[in-house]
């Protein structure tokens, strides 16, 4: 199978790590080749040092590209989730890999400071942590994303299907096969269930 990147961006909070893992545990199950690089994670290695002003941010996502463009090569879904703030990285990410699919994992700043899981957006406002994606730095919204999820109106369950589908109606992952029936005895099956008043 052909690789690709599916590159989720977001505010922090939105739910990019989440719907990337069930992605992942998803790709895995169907025996694809999975590998996720989460911006939380990679800021302890891959970009470790790396801050939070333009140009670190950019070196993040450049770097993050870079293995996805190793990686989709070869063979291997790439899951990129990172907050990914600008668009121009992203764009050039995209332009590099080609086979690249954006999620755009979409939530208002009001709800992400209402559900506030790692307490950051409280310090964001009180001005503790300056430069903070959606509060005292910029987060542009990508304008074409191939597939964007409402996490404030979805269920984790509804974004994950939404994507998966996707994935399949644009050929990046073959559909599931559905049942062991050939052709013939599904023909059969659905005379029968229609001479039967079920269909
Ligand atoms: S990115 O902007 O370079 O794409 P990345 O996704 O790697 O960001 O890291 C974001 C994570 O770093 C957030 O989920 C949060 O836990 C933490 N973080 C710390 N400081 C900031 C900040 N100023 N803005 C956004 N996230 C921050």
């Amino acid at each position: 199978m052909e690789g690709f990147t599916l590159w989720f961006t977001g505010m922090s909070g939105a739910g990019k790590s989440t719907l990337a893992r069930m992605v992942e545990k998803e790709l895995l199950e169907r025996g694809l080749k999975v590998e996720v690089l989460d911006g939380d994670i990679v800021r302890t290695n891959l970009s470790k040092g790396l801050g939070f002003s333009k140009e670190d941010r950019d070196e993040n996502i450049r770097r993050i590209g870079f293995v996805c463009q190793l990686l989709s090569r070869n063979g291997v879904v790439a899951i990129a989730a990172a907050i990914s703030p600008y668009r121009e990285i992203r764009d050039e990410n995209r332009r590099k890999i080609g086979r690249f699919v954006e999620v755009y994992v979409k939530c208002s700043v009001d709800k992400l400071i209402e559900r506030d899981v790692k307490g950051l957006y409280k310090k964001a406002l009180s001005g503790e942590i300056k430069n903070f994606t959606g509060i005292s730095d910029p987060y542009e919204e990508p304008l074409n994303p191939e597939i964007v999820v409402d996490t404030e109106k979805e269920t984790p369950e509804e974004s994950f299907k939404k994507i998966i589908t996707t994935l399949e109606k644009m050929g990046y992952i073959p559909p599931l096969e559905m049942d062991d029936y050939s052709e013939e005895e599904e023909e059969k099956i659905k005379n029968k269930l229609e001479s039967l008043g079920y269909l």
